[in-house]
């Protein structure tokens, strides 16, 4: 409704400037009139309006495109679609109050309520403006879900791909691509590093109850003879089911697998457009995690990972208009297409790229790390894994001297992956009672994903559910298969445990965007770093400086005393927003090329 007025208003020629709805959204500088456009001078806030990305590779401004010949841009892109507070003219908020999602064994308890936030970071909020740890949520179990951070987000996607791809090596012995019920025998082996091995079960149904009894992690999803999922199959005892496919959920604390589907889906793609479905009412339409393959596999991502029909989408554009934009609507709010496949694509290139949390590495660090060790918190919490193909541009490594973090811009060029610090083994543990999570009609999860402990001394509360204030509070929780561990710890002297609490507050994030960081490589972090001739001043990891086309800031301006203003004053070319791709010069959300225009949209409804 809002955007039929903008475009009265545009034709009668009142309102020329592009209204600024949400206050994420601020492109003006300095000289800009306040009514016509928004400033933020600190330049942090979002600079570009609200325009679907198309999916593809070779039209210049689509997603592929981007990733090829302006990454920077691209992850920019994908962070602000992270960081951006979507408003109802976007689509949010259609089914706002009602109970949604997955319902628990009792057929009827939704598992919360939707549509109640309007971007990823509000709950994602520690540290502000990255994808970081945050609020506990309500949930159908009264104890609540605790927001994890999601830095090395692809590092933990490409250890899950790879935990999968080992698992199939050993049981696929005639190599199709799926397990067939002679092949589902022998046991599970996983193996982080070489030399290392993590039991993660057997692939036989020996306990009986129907679920080859491979570790929690692995959903299984059954299969006819032929190879062809079975969406109602439950159950290795099922009529027809000739075998199974697997998938490893390594993201998430941990779901009871429920009816017809799995618990919080494998891929970054997955959770993030379950995630803005749920939480914002926003449906993406991707046919890349929905359009099914084989062996209930999707289709492969532009960023490189495979994907899983647990990944479906509401949207599933049955409904297209003249240019291909899906008609569907599923919450009936009257907004197209909210979130787009090229979105999607953009979103998981940054979450794929997002970097790894931090170490505060000193002398009492390195000694609590050897405790940690030594009690025997090693057995789940693995600090290093590798894989075969590191999928990721690039990573900031971080460095801490004299109590200060700074970074330096590792530029990453395919190849092995060697990934040190990350502490979980991705298996699910029964740590006892105090950790079970009773839902609201009397099941009960009893196994949760180890928690990478990257990141966790910024992450508190503690727990799937976030029961724990502290530190010593979690890890005195510890029982069930970790008792002995937790026993061992409590042995250790005063000032042992201290140091290996000392080691775990060392596992730290950072803002990625403030951090001092060497962003050029000539080994030094700049006090006064020159982009496109301007002063920036201090060395830091801001995209925008490395943009094809890099951003020029306003620089020294009067406002109330002298400020150096970062907002922008080559938006349009840093931005690319006059490739064909990204133009949107009727400001209705998809780019002119789509020609969605309020007439197209008018008559298809
Ligand atoms: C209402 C709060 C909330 C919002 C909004 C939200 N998340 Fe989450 N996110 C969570 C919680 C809680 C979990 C843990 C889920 C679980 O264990 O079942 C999670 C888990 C994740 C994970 C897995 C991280 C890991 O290591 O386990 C990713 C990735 C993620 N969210 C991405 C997103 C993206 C992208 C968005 C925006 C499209 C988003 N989230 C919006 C609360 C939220
Ligand atoms: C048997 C496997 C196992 C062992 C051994 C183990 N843990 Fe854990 N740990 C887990 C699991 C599983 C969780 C997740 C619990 C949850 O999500 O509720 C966890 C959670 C944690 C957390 C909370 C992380 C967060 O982000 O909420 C900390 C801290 C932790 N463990 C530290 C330790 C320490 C220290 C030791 C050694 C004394 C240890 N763990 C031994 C499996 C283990």
């Amino acid at each position: 409704m809002r955007r039929r007025v903008c475009y009265w208003l545009a034709l009668s020629g009142l309102a020329l400037a592009q209204p600024t709805p949400y206050s994420s959204q601020r492109p003006g500088g300095a000289y800009s009139d306040p009514l016509e456009q928004a400033r933020d001078l600190t330049g942090r806030s979002i600079k570009t309006a609200r325009v679907r990305a198309i999916h593809g590779t070779t039209l210049p401004g689509s997603s592929g495109w981007l990733m090829e010949h302006d990454p920077w841009l691209a992850y920019q892109m994908g962070r602000d679609l992270g960081i951006r507070e979507f408003g109802r003219e976007d689509g949010a908020f259609g089914d706002a109050g009602r109970l949604g999602g997955k319902v628990l064994d009792d057929q009827c308890t939704p598992i919360m309520s939707r549509d109640h936030i309007n971007s990823c970071v509000a709950c994602h909020n520690v540290p502000w403006r990255d994808m970081g740890a945050g609020i506990t949520i309500q949930k159908n179990a009264s104890t609540g879900r605790n927001t994890p951070h999601c830095f090395g987000g692809g590092v933990v996607e490409m250890i899950g791909q790879e935990i999968r791809s080992q698992l199939l090596a050993q049981a696929d012995t005639n190599r199709n691509g799926w397990i067939e019920l002679s092949e589902a025998h022998g046991a599970a082996v996983v193996h982080p590093v070489p030399g290392e091995n993590l039991d993660y079960g057997n692939f036989a149904d020996l306990d009986g109850d129907g679920r080859p009894d491979l570790n929690r992690i692995v959903y299984v999803c059954y299969l006819d003879s032929q190879g062809k999922r079975i969406p109602w199959a439950r159950n290795l005892k099922d009529a027809g089911v000739g075998g199974y496919n697997l998938e490893v959920q390594v993201f998430g604390h941990g779901q009871r697998d429920r009816i017809g589907h799995g618990g919080l889906s494998s891929t970054l793609r997955a959770v993030s457009s379950n995630a803005w479905d749920m939480h914002s009412g926003l449906q993406a339409c991707d046919p890349t995690a929905s359009r099914e393959s084989e062996h209930g596999l999707t289709q492969r991502s532009l960023a490189g990972c495979t994907q899983f029909f647990t990944g479906f989408t509401r949207d599933c554009g049955t409904r297209r208009s003249a240019t291909g934009v899906s008609l569907d609507d599923p919450d009936r709010d009257g907004i197209f297409e909210e979130i787009s496949e090229g979105d999607m694509d953009l979103l998981e290139f940054s979450l794929l790229n997002h970097p790894a949390p931090a170490e505060k590495v000193d002398s009492e660090f390195l000694q609590g790390q050897k405790h940690f060790q030594q009690v025997g918190c090693t057995e789940c919490h693995r600090s290093s894994w590798n894989v075969p193909e590191d999928r990721r541009f690039f990573e900031i490594r971080t460095r801490y001297e004299k109590g200060v973090l700074t970074g330096s811009l590792q530029r990453l060029k395919g190849g092995p992956g060697h990934f040190s610090g990350i502490y979980s083994d991705f298996r699910r543990h029964d740590l006892g009672p105090d950790f079970h999570e009773v839902q609201y009609d009397g099941s009960r999860n009893r196994s949760f994903r180890t928690s990478p402990l990257w990141g966790v001394g910024s992450t508190g509360p503690y727990g799937h559910d976030g029961a724990s204030l502290s530190l010593e509070e979690v890890i005195e929780r510890h029982g069930g298969e970790a008792e002995k561990a937790r026993q061992a710890y409590q042995t250790l002297e005063p000032g042992e445990r201290a140091r290996l609490l000392h080691f775990l507050r060392g596992l730290t994030l950072y803002s990625t965007e403030t951090l001092a960081c060497d962003v050029d490589g000539d080994g030094k972090i700049a006090q006064h770093f020159l982009v496109a001739g301007r002063d920036t001043g201090r060395e830091c990891f801001n995209p925008e400086w490395l943009f094809r086309h890099p951003g020029k800031i306003e620089g020294l301006v009067e406002m109330d005393g002298p400020l150096i203003s970062k907002a922008l004053t080559n938006l349009m070319e840093a931005y690319q927003l006059r490739l064909p791709g990204l133009r949107d010069d009727d400001h209705d959300g998809f780019p002119d090329i789509l020609q969605m225009s309020k007439w197209t949209i008018g008559r298809n409804r």
